[in-house]
Order: structure tokens, then sequence, then C-alpha cells
């Protein structure tokens, strides 16, 4: 059997709402599991879940009910953390340094040796071309550039599975297929991707499956090529508007 990297499990999460002491369930019972060196995209409407599920996934937040593990062990692992990359959705940064000093902070993170984190740095700069810049503060940063740097830095320990929190937020057109060519890239090594995005059309060309979550809840789950190949629907935005509209059955 293929080894599973990513295994969530009835994985739940309730929050309570601060005034009324109101319970909500912001993810419900989610059961989900990614291959190694698949490629998993997560859609669904602004509110759904995505970035908590993530969130969960990483150990970053508990969940109320069910559990998760990454590379076989509990989601918050160090082990397992050392061995993974993730881009926050609103990544913060240290505005004062510069990319490569950021980088270098998050290479120093890791441990990784003083010469193997240079050669990584240069060769991460040149990835996310962000050459011009690497030397100028994070403060004169435009959003995009931040956000390439922000994909630079969740590379830096060469991680066997990747949680990318929307890659394409910010970007440019030349940007966003500079994405996409990293991840074909990253595809092609053997990593295990983890992502959610917005942009149906770049999730068709880079997933091997997604999962649509609505209202907290896994509501369908295919592989990309069943889903253009059966020809019930005419392309992603279809299946994604059916499955928000529970027209899709439940995976
Ligand atoms: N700390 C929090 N306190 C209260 N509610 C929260 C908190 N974090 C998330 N939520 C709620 O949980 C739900 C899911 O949020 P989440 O950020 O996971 O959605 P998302 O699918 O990532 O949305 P988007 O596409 O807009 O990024 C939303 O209704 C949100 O308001
Ligand atoms: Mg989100």
């Amino acid at each position: 059997m293929a080894d599973v990297v990513i295994q969530a499990t009835n994985l739940s999460k309730e929050l309570t709402v601060s005034l009324s002491r109101r319970k909500v369930r912001i993810l419900s019972g989610l059961n989900l599991s990614v291959l190694k060196g698949e490629t998993y995209g997560l859609i669904g409407p602004n509110g759904a879940g995505k970035t908590t599920s993530l969130k969960l996934m990483l150990g970053l937040l508990r969940p109320s009910e069910g559990s998760v593990e990454i590379l076989g062990e509990p989601a918050g692992h160090k082990g397992a953390l050392a061995r993974l990359g993730y881009l926050p959705e609103n990544p913060y940064f240290y505005s004062h340094l510069t990319g490569r000093e950021f980088l270098d902070f998050a290479g120093e993170l890791f441990g990784i040796p003083a010469k193997e984190k240079r050669e990584r740095m240069a060769e991460l700069i040149a990835t996310v071309k962000l050459e011009a810049a690497a030397d100028t503060q994070m403060r004169k940063y435009s959003k995009g550039m931040l956000q390439r740097l922000g994909i630079a830095q969740s590379l830096i320990n060469r991680p066997e599975v990747i949680f990318w929190d929307e890659p394409m937020s910010g970007l440019d057109p030349i940007g966003r297929r500079d994405v996409r060519e990293i991840l074909a890239r990253l595809k092609e090594t053997g990593t295990t991707i983890f992502f959610n995005s917005h942009l149906l059309p770049d999730v068709n060309d880079i997933c091997d499956r997604v999962g649509v979550l609505n209202n907290g809840k896994l509501v369908a789950e295919d592989l990309i090529k069943n889903i253009s190949a059966d020809g019930n629907y005419k392309d992603l935005e279809e299946y994604f508007l059916d499955a928000v509209s529970d027209k899709v059955r439940p995976a």
C-alpha cells in the first residue's frame, strides 16, 4: 500500500464565541488522507475552514475531537515538524530584516549548517526570483515579494511535505506561473503537497486530487482526472459550485 503522509481522522474544531459563550463548530469530522508524492488541493468558500484544517494538521491548533498524523507522527511532533514546510495565510515577517537575513533566520531555526544554509538561501532566492531585492528590508517589499519570500522560507529545510495556505495570493500572473513551476519541480522530486487556493484553474493544473470544504465539512473529494474525464462537469469551477450547493455526493 502507498505511504500515507497526511492522515486526518474525524478532525473537528469547536470555538466558544466569547460574549455569548455559545459553541460554534468550524470543522466537523474531517477524514482526509494524502499519499506520499501526492498533490492535494483543498478548496472551498471563504470561511469554510481551510486555514483551520491546515493549522490543525500542523499542530498550531488543538482539535476538539479527532486526530492528525503527519509522516506517521501526531500533529505538532517535533521530528515531523523538521520535515515539513509551512506557508501561512498571512505571513508575519520581521520587517526590519532583509529577505536574505530572514531566510538565514529560518535556516538557523532548523539548525542547517552554515555552508549548506548559504547554498540553499542562494538557490531559493533564485527560485523565487528575489535576487534584486534580497538585501532590501522587508518593510519595503510589495505583497507579492513577501509572498515569494514566504514560499522560499517554507522550503529552506528541503521539506518532504509542504502545507501552503493560498500560495498564489497577491501574486501577479508571472508570479502565479512561477509558483506553478516551483510546485511542478517539487512534485518531480516526490514532495507531498497540501495547499488551499481560490484559483481553481491553478488547482486544476497542479493537483492530483481535490477536496471541497463547505461550512466545516468535506462535501466532495475526487481525483482531478475523474472530475474532467467523467463528463459530469465542464471544469473544476462547476464541480466546486455543485459541491457547495450540496449536489455532489459526499466523499
Ligand atoms: N480565532 C477564531 N475565532 C473565531 N472564529 C474563528 C477563528 N478562526 C476562525 N474562525 C471562524 O472559523 C471559520 C473558518 O475559518 P477559516 O479561516 O478556517 O476559513 P478559510 O476556509 O480558510 O477561509 P478563507 O478562504 O477566507 O481564507 C470562519 O467562520 C471563521 O470566522
Ligand atoms: Mg484561509
